[in-house]
């Protein structure tokens, strides 16, 4: 319990210390300036569909904007899923064929694991952010 109370002063004390630290900018008459605080606006669905793509998706490892690498760019997808009225978000959740590649779907197929965990509202952000392409 002694040591416990040790603890607690000594965790107080460095968080203490920390915040002391920080360096607190002001404006020219000395007042601090309050800091910008990045609140987390409301991210468009295209937006999300653009974070979604380069980050959790991994989707830009294999589809670039404009070059085919191991798979179609997404222009390319984007123009061919428009052509056809097609949609993105239900092929992701692995309920249709696919049209663009359909002999290399394998590698694409993998990606279904992490499709399929996402929302709707996640899905048809990555389907709008890849049809901005076309
Ligand atoms: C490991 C590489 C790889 C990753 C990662 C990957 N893809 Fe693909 N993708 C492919 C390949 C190869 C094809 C071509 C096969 C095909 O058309 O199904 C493809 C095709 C597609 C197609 C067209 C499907 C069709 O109708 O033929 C869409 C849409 C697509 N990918 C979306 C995505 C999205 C969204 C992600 C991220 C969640 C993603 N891909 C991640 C390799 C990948």
């Amino acid at each position: 319990m002694k040591n416990f109370k040790k603890l607690l002063y000594l965790a107080v004390l460095t968080l203490g210390f920390v915040s002391c630290g920080e360096k607190k900018e002001t404006d020219p008459m000395g007042n601090p300036i309050e800091e910008t605080k990045t609140t987390t606006k409301a991210l468009s669905s295209e937006e999300l569909g653009k974070e979604l793509f380069e980050g959790k998706g991994m989707c830009f490892t294999c589809h670039k904007e404009d070059t085919k690498i191991i798979g179609p760019s997404i222009k390319e997808i984007a123009k061919i899923y428009t052509d056809k009225k097609a949609s993105i978000s239900i092929f992701l959740q692995g309920e249709t064929d696919p049209i663009v590649d359909p002999a290399q779907f394998e590698i694409m197929k993998a990606n279904f694991a992490i499709t399929k965990e996402m929302t709707d509202e996640e899905l048809k952000a990555l389907e709008e952010y890849m049809l901005s392409y076309k």
